[in-house]
């Protein structure tokens, strides 16, 4: 390993969004705090921070976002009255929420793009490699996606995105790579290098079907380049534009990644993502599958 190369620590998840797939429930609540199942949608990428022994988690957030900062802070008074009335088990459950991570929070004024919002944490990041998770996508595996990533990272001093296959009629909602397969390395068939990545491409112009799944592990000199992202697909400086420039200059590897991804950001797969992660809970799946298989359609 290079001196350069460091142990990747801190994460950045972008929350500035207003929500607006998800209005009427989004217009006085932040979209990252609607349930799924029986958590925030956003403790999920939190959780996965943790079990990827992220230590310091950066919220680039907006107005009306104080939910989250309230989720994610100590509730001595809560946990006091739980603690009193008998229910310690509820007690941890509230304190183990942050899993001991430190949490900062620098806030994205105006809506200029997932590229933006993640060169708004630049200052919190400093000289040091990092993650980006977005809330929206629920990552549900055998190992977390954003550890594997830190790996993949940490062995080689570039950058890491996650991508998985997606069906042709669906690849204008992603980021799109062009990508080759690596040379032999622990990560086999599923690490891939990229060559070129496309944000939002029309499925007749898109390089490939591998979509970019919102979990990255980044160089900081992603920031330069963010600087010089001129606005992109929809208007906005985008992330993948930025990616764009480091995998041709620095290099960017793709891995395909084994976990299923639930995409919660819009109603129907904020459904679907609910329904799937209820079926596997260990309290009332069973119940909600026999429910679901007694329902009349
Ligand atoms: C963002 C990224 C896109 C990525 C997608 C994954 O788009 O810009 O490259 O493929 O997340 O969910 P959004 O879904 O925010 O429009």
């Amino acid at each position: 390993m290079s001196e350069k190369i460091k142990r990747v620590r801190k994460a950045v998840l972008p929350v500035a969004g207003l929500g607006t797939r998800f209005l009427p429930a989004t217009k006085a609540q932040p979209k990252e705090m609607l349930p799924v199942v029986d958590k925030p949608l956003i403790q999920y990428a939190v959780e996965e921070c943790i079990a990827s022994g992220i230590e310091h988690v950066i919220f680039v957030t907006g107005r009306r976002k104080y939910a989250i900062e309230d989720h994610f802070d100590l509730a001595p008074e809560l946990e006091q009255f739980l603690e009193e009335r008998g229910k310690p088990g509820l007690a941890r459950m509230v304190r183990e929420i942050s899993g001991g991570l430190h949490f900062s929070y620098t806030r994205q004024s105006e809506a200029l793009g997932l590229g933006h919002a993640v060169l708004t944490a630049r200052e919190l990041v400093g000289d040091e490699p990092f993650a980006v998770l977005l809330g929206d996508v629920i990552m549900d595996g055998p190992a977390p996606t954003t550890r594997a990533l830190c790996d993949i990272y940490e062995a080689t001093g570039v950058g890491a995105i996650a991508v998985e296959e997606v069906e042709r009629a669906r690849v204008h909602l992603y980021g799109v790579i062009d990508a080759s397969p690596a040379e032999k390395s622990k990560w086999g068939v599923r690490l891939l290098k990229v060559r070129d990545l496309v944000e939002k491409p029309a499925a007749d112009k898109a390089p490939s079907n591998l979509g970019v799944t919102g979990r990255y592990v980044l160089p900081p000199e992603i920031f330069d380049y963010l600087e010089n992202t001129k606005p992109g697909a929809g208007g906005e400086i985008q992330l993948t534009d930025g990616l764009q420039a480091l995998a041709r200059e620095r290099g960017l590897w793709a891995y395909i990644d084994p976990s299923k991804t639930h995409d919660a950001g819009d109603k129907l797969g904020f459904l679907k993502a609910t329904v799937e992660l209820a079926l596997k809970n260990p309290d009332f799946g069973d119940d909600f599958r026999t429910y679901l298989r007694g329902m009349k359609f």
